[in-house]
């Protein structure tokens, strides 16, 4: 029996979010922090999944009944049933591409992962898009993997869309194909913005409370209160990101911070960062930092830090934690999804 492992890496968006939502480019890479997903095919006509750690639940095991799609969640677990609503929703539009007989295939997946859900690194993009690469390499689909990581993040993207109510694409196709990307939401396109320096970033997270889906409803809510202020803030986030996708060609990271600041203040004003974001954003900047940002959904959750320089991020690194807030990475990677056949 063919037993496949896929790395996911996860992401950071380093401008543009939520007005993504709306149409408006925004500028996302992968980091150096994965979840891995093994999994094989077998007879029945069940989804045996193994959630190993982390993802805020000590190990469990889950089956579902492919010809039912139910699954009881036992207690307060919000969140694990999340994690299994993206698995099959994802094994479901994959098959249904592959013209497959939905739901009468059998799976036994493991999913390992070293960070809790939900907290705006694309952990939910991350599975989708690793149990659609497992379904196709499962079922033998992959052909040329390169040239299929497009399909691979459209399926995904669906499956966010589905399980979430709205999404862009920005965390399904930056996680798939991988690097420093600029997307363009409407089209569905994401560029690399191909660099042969380093950025100074740091990547870490405090708290989130709420869903994304929740916070896009908030900020949806603010949007028909006030249009046009509104539509004046997707304006500055636009200008802020073509100006940051130059500084970046550039290597120009002061400019980068100045831009990263911005940006964070407008989250504020759609009202997505909250009091500890705030405090370490004060705190990072007067340590020294040149840029520091909410990243992702926000309300807490992961934020970047710009440095100066690759040395001084072990002390902003040091302040971060003091603060109470997790590091759990420095600086992006180039590679998106990958499998091997074990
Ligand atoms: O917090 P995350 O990783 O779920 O990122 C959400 C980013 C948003 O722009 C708020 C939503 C989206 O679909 O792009």
């Amino acid at each position: 029996m063919t037993l496949v492992e896929v790395l996911v890496p996860t992401k950071i968006t380093l401008f543009g979010e939520h007005a993504v939502v709306y149409g408006i480019p925004a500028i996302a890479s992968t980091i150096p922090v994965y979840i891995r997903i093994i999994g094989k095919r077998i007879d029945e006509n069940i989804v045996k999944i193994r959630i190993e750690k982390g993802i805020q639940i000590p190990s469990q095991i889950f089956v579902v009944k492919r010809d039912e799609n139910v699954y009881e969640v036992l207690g307060d677990q919000n969140y694990t049933k999340k994690v299994l609503q993206y698995i099959i929703e994802a094994l479901n539009l994959c098959e249904e591409r592959l013209g497959l007989n939905t739901r009468s295939l059998g799976y036994d997946i493991s999913i390992e992962s070293s960070l809790p859900q939900g907290i705006g690194l694309g952990t939910s993009a991350a599975i989708s898009v690793g149990i659609t690469t497992l379904c196709m390499a499962l079922n033998n689909y992959i052909i040329n993997f390169e040239e299929q990581k497009y399909e691979i993040a459209e399926i995904s993207w669906n499956v966010e869309k589905r399980v979430q109510g709205s999404a862009s694409p920005m965390d399904t196709f930056t996680i798939s194909l991988g690097g420093l990307r600029y997307i363009e939401p409407l089209v569905p396109a994401a560029h690399l913005i191909d660099i042969n320096y380093e950025i100074p970033l740091l990547i870490g997270y405090t708290n989130r409370v709420g869903t994304t889906a929740e916070l896009i409803r908030k900020v949806k809510l603010l949007r028909e209160k006030n249009e046009n202020l509104f539509n004046s803030v997707l304006n500055t986030i636009k200008q802020i990101v073509e100006k940051a996708k130059d500084a970046i060609k550039n290597g120009d990271i002061e400019t980068l911070g100045i831009l990263m600041n911005i940006n964070h203040g407008l989250l504020r004003a759609l009202g997505v960062v909250n009091l500890e974001h705030d405090l370490l954003t004060h705190i990072l900047l007067k340590a020294g930092a040149l840029g520091v940002k909410t990243s992702g959904a926000g309300n807490g959750g992961a934020f970047i830090v710009l440095a100066p320089s690759e040395e001084s991020l072990k002390n902003l690194a040091f302040v971060a934690e003091s603060l109470g807030a997790k590091i759990v990475a420095k600086g992006i990677v180039k590679e998106g999804v990958k499998f091997y056949i074990r």
